[in-house]
């Protein structure tokens, strides 16, 4: 028989009979969570996995689709009214939230001819992937650059930045942003300028003649933590790529690949993102591959399927498509093809926290 001293003992510290060990730590757990105060040994699975894991799904956006729907937009919205005309790509896993990965935003930005999206500026990097058209412009930094299909051109953390279209038809790009990062850290600032247009003071091409040339000016700074070129243009670095297959130097998992790099150090274009360009040979079959970063890809010429975790994905030029962090996935291309991405590997990097797993 329980008698009531004995009872009293077991509830101030020393757990009594099974039976009543959970209506104890219940009582407890309520009397703690009054103090904001909660055990880590009922959540430990949870907040310290074994293996990562995501809420990202894989998931393509068919260029087709994409191309009507934001056509559409141009009739219910001017770009001024909406400031930026973006579609974003959401992840069907985590709707609601603007991001196509955990740390990344995706959208689709369209500027009609005689369109301007005025200047402002934002801690939260930019990268811009010119999907079609030909001679809207991005000014960064007081540099105005034209852009073509497949230019990669870049928006660093609080710099300047605004798009106009002087030519005449529509130019749709891909836009990835690293505010979920920043986000994440409570760090968001932006600002509007009182101009729509920033005044421009250099050339077209002459962050890319200053600084990917071999050369840097002589004062150049030694350290940078983005990259000083706004456009990495197609027309220089396909040819690359192109170089690179006919080498031979064509990785099994990702084709033959660069790696977009800051000139000053070699690193990463943005400390919040990395990016790559890949020509797969015709009849290529990767092996099978991941990492923990969840990125993002965008099929620029060719035809093929990405395979992510036994599901398929096809894809075909301005496709974009999505590979979630540590799901296993191989390219295969049924046409020579390329392929850009970005990630936010180089956060990862920086902090120590990146892994791949090759084997398979
Ligand atoms: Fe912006």
């Amino acid at each position: 028989m329980v008698t009531a001293t004995a009872q009293k003992a077991r509830t101030n510290g020393k757990p009594g009979p099974k039976h009543n060990i959970e209506a104890v730590r219940q009582e407890y757990y309520e009397r703690i969570s009054k103090h904001d105060m909660t055990p880590l040994w009922k959540v430990m699975g949870s907040v310290v996995t074994k293996e990562p894991k995501t809420r990202v799904q894989p998931v393509v956006w068919h260029f087709d689709d994409v191309k009507r729907l934001v056509m559409e937009s141009g009739g219910l919205i001017t770009a001024e009214e909406a400031e930026r005309r973006v579609l974003i790509l959401e992840n069907p896993g985590m709707r609601g939230e603007s991001k196509a990965t955990n740390t990344l935003f995706a959208g689709i930005q369209m500027i009609l001819p005689g369109e301007v999206a005025p200047a402002h500026q934002h801690v939260s990097s930019a990268i811009r992937f010119v999907l079609d058209g030909e001679g809207a412009y991005t000014a960064v930094e007081g540099e105005k650059s034209f852009m073509s299909p497949g230019d990669f051109v870049i928006t660093a953390n609080w710099a300047p930045h605004d798009h106009g279209n002087t030519s005449k038809q529509p130019m749709l790009w891909l836009d990835v942003l690293d505010f979920p990062q920043v986000n994440f850290f409570e760090t968001s600032f932006a600002a509007q300028f009182k101009e729509a247009t920033q005044a421009t003071n250099r050339e077209d091409g002459d962050s890319t003649a200053f600084y990917a040339s071999g050369v840097l000016p002589d004062n150049a700074p030694a350290r940078m933590n983005s990259s000083p070129v706004i456009n990495y243009t197609y027309a220089r670095t396909r040819p690359i790529v192109e170089r690179m297959k006919k080498a031979g130097d064509v990785d099994k998992r990702h084709g033959a690949r660069v790696r977009y790099a800051n000139p000053i150090t070699g690193g990463p274009v943005l400390p919040t993102m990395g990016a790559y360009l890949a020509m797969l040979p015709k009849g290529f079959k990767g092996e099978k591959y991941r990492s923990t970063d969840g990125t993002i890809l965008v099929c620029v010429e060719g035809q093929g399927t990405t395979t992510v975790d036994g599901k398929v994905l096809e894809w075909g030029p301005n496709d974009v498509f999505v590979v979630p962090p540590w799901k296993h996935y191989a390219h295969k291309a049924d046409k020579e093809s390329v392929l850009f991405s970005i990630s936010d590997r180089p956060a990862q990097e920086a902090l120590g926290i990146w892994r791949e797993d090759a084997s398979h």
